[in-house]
């Protein structure tokens, strides 16, 4: 199957002469939830842009729908749905206008119901009459969306669509996604908030220093590299871990009550029966035992630490 979006050999200078991207090859799936993260910095809202034709890039080659967003700008940017991540919006206008006015910008004949429809679906309907620049910043990030939909593309961009939104529009934000996605909408993200790409998206890349580090399916990469880990609370603390265990990946913390196992995931044998016997058979007991898995933060920040 073709990809929807196809980026080659990506390069982006600023004329500042910092080096944004550093040959970026990338393929995005047609109807997939595709989460882009990065630390501040790494190129995300680069790429984006670049792909939305607001940015010009260096060298490389980008398709949309196997449009050139270069010289097929048009017909590639007529697919794009885009919420920048800042948002540009004081305006006198209403919602109800600037919506509609989106939507003609793309050439698209006026479609009220449409329009409607998507208000409706944001909490927006009630506002329709209002000013932009009297709508609360939650509100005015909702109106984005409603300009990046009103043209119907069939891909949608968010950089940061739950940044300084509250809990409930970002459950709001969540379902409206996943419906648009059953509606055949490829969808690429980025966040911050690692949780989010975790309940959200299908397949998960990280860029740093504006290199792709990696792109995976989700639940692969969690599976990879996810770590479980034993912790056993023990009846009678310890000075330190005894000598016998050296071999093990245990850790001690801090006040000796809590050793801490950590073990693979994926693998076939935890080694927990084994370890538990040993520590049974050198009279180190334990009240209660708990485990927990690493979460896709725990993996993206491993991925993106950087030497230092
Ligand atoms: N217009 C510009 N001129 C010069 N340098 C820029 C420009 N825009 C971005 N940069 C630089 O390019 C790099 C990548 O920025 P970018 O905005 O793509 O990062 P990001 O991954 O979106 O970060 P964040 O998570 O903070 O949004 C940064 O070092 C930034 O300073
Ligand atoms: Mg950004």
């Amino acid at each position: 199957m073709q990809s929807i979006i196809s980026v080659q050999a990506l390069t982006k200078a600023y004329a500042s002469g910092h080096q944004a991207l550093k040959g970026i090859d990338l393929d995005i799936r047609r109807g997939e939830i595709f989460a882009l993260l990065g630390p501040n910095g790494a190129g995300k809202t680069t790429l984006i842009s670049i792909i939305c034709g607001i940015v010009n890039p260096s060298s490389g080659v980008v398709l949309a729908d196997g449009h050139d967003i270069v010289r097929d700008y048009r017909a590639a940017r007529s697919k794009i749905g885009l919420v920048p991540q800042e948002l540009s919006t004081d305006s006198f206008e209403t919602v109800w206008a600037t919506v509609n006015f989106s939507r003609g910008l793309f050439g698209k004949p006026a479609n009220p119901a449409l329009v409607e429809k998507l208000l409706r679906e944001l909490s927006l309907w009630d506002k329709r009459d209002s000013r932009i620049m009297a709508l609360s910043g939650g509100m005015k990030r909702r109106v984005m969306i409603a300009k990046a939909l009103s043209h119907e593309p069939q891909i949608l961009f968010l950089d940061e669509p739950t940044a300084g939104v509250d809990v409930e529009l970002r459950r709001d934000m969540w379902e409206m996604v996943h419906r648009l996605r059953a509606s055949g909408v490829t969808i690429i993200l980025t966040t911050h908030y690692i949780e989010e790409a975790e309940q959200m998206a299908d397949r998960i890349g990280v860029i740093s220093q504006g290199r792709i580090i990696l792109v995976e399916e989700k639940a692969r990469l969690m599976a990879q590299l996810g770590k479980k880990q034993l912790s056993l609370q023990l009846q009678s603390p310890l000075a330190a871990i005894p000598e016998e265990f050296a071999q093990y990946p245990l850790e001690l913390s801090a006040d000796g009550q809590t050793l801490v196992y950590t073990f693979d995931a994926q693998g076939e044998q935890t080694g927990i029966a084994p370890l538990l016997r040993r520590l049974g058979d050198h009279g180190i007991d334990f009240k209660s035992l708990s485990s927990s898995e690493s979460s896709l933060e725990d993996i993206f920040v491993s991925l993106v630490r950087q030497p230092r």
